[in-house]
């Protein structure tokens, strides 16, 4: 198997191809005036099984498009089979039609990728993992929670309390308490469809002088992060972190973060961030098997 590093997850490439002893065949990338992308494979590709590592965070329609166009050459190109590596998914969470008239995004993706060939797809916690496994693409959903819990322990979070976002998001904190082992639990959020505002419904958790670890899969305008910190802070919390999968932390993210009370931010590098301390390139290397 060959790695081929997207224009977006050029670091994380390399540590995949280091990690997994694949072969890394770089690209050669020109963006034009006009803002399209040109992307060359500097070596052949047929008869190879190819992984195209590219995330879809921000500017996610750019780096989708050249996701799309690089599978598509690869194909073209007669590479035996096609893996994309896709650390964060962008779409993810327009996974039904919330109002009528709405678009199915995610699938319209998915669908996208069939036709340019892409015969897997390797993510990590994308945000609903139930409708990924609705499509007929062969679709792994990693998860990065226990490598998150587990760089807390390294800095001497034992035993804190881990929290999700949304009842059904509970599998992540009982992912992280089964390394932090200082008990689990749930915030109920709940997000107006029209508005885009987030409630936290009132309930107790046993967190009073607890150090505490929040954890979701994206943090993006920081917002929902933002009310959780201060819905456990309330509570009587001692220190409290927030962690994310997907560090989009798009605009004041971290500052709303910051000053509601957190204590600080641990993301991965699905996306690359100030706060991509925790890499997912050992999970992405044991799917690529
Ligand atoms: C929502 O369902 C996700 O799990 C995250 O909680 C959400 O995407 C975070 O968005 P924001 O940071 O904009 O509140």
């Amino acid at each position: 198997m060959i790695v081929i590093p997207g224009p977006a997850s050029q670091e994380l490439s390399c540590k995949i191809a280091e990690l997994s002893g694949k072969k890394l065949v770089p690209i050669e990338f020109k963006r034009f005036s006009d803002g399209e992308s040109r992307i060359r494979f500097t070596e052949s590709v047929e008869g190879e099984d190819v992984a195209i590592v590219q995330t879809t965070g921000p500017p996610q329609n750019e780096n989708l498009i050249q996701l799309f166009i690089m599978a598509n050459n690869a194909r073209d190109l007669k590479a035996k089979s096609i893996t994309a590596v896709v650390p964060y998914f962008a779409y993810a969470r327009q996974d039904k039609r919330f109002r009528p008239g709405e678009p199915f995004s995610v699938k319209t993706i998915v669908s996208l990728f069939e036709t340019c060939g892409v015969t897997r797809i390797i993510t990590v916690n994308s945000h609903n993992p139930e409708i990924l496994k609705t499509f007929t693409m062969y679709i792994d959903d990693l998860s990065a929670i226990s490598l998150l819990a587990q760089y807390f322990k390294q800095q001497g979070f034992k035993e804190a309390f881990s929290i999700s976002l949304g009842k059904k998001a509970v599998n992540m904190a009982i992912q992280a308490d089964s390394v932090l082992e200082g008990g689990y639990g749930y915030a109920s959020t709940q997000r107006d469809k029209v508005t885009g505002e987030v409630t936290i419904e009132e309930k107790t958790l046993p967190i009073k002088n607890r150090d505490v670890v929040i954890f979701d899969d994206i943090i993006s305008s920081g917002g929902t992060m933002a009310k959780a910190v201060e819905w456990t802070r309330k509570q009587g919390a001692r220190r409290v972190y927030t962690s994310c999968v997907h560090p989009l932390l798009i605009g004041d993210a971290k500052d709303r973060i910051l000053e509601s009370g957190a204590e600080g931010i641990i993301g991965t590098d699905s996306v690359p961030s100030p706060f991509s301390v925790v890499s997912v390139a050992p999970l992405i290397v044991k799917a690529l098997g």
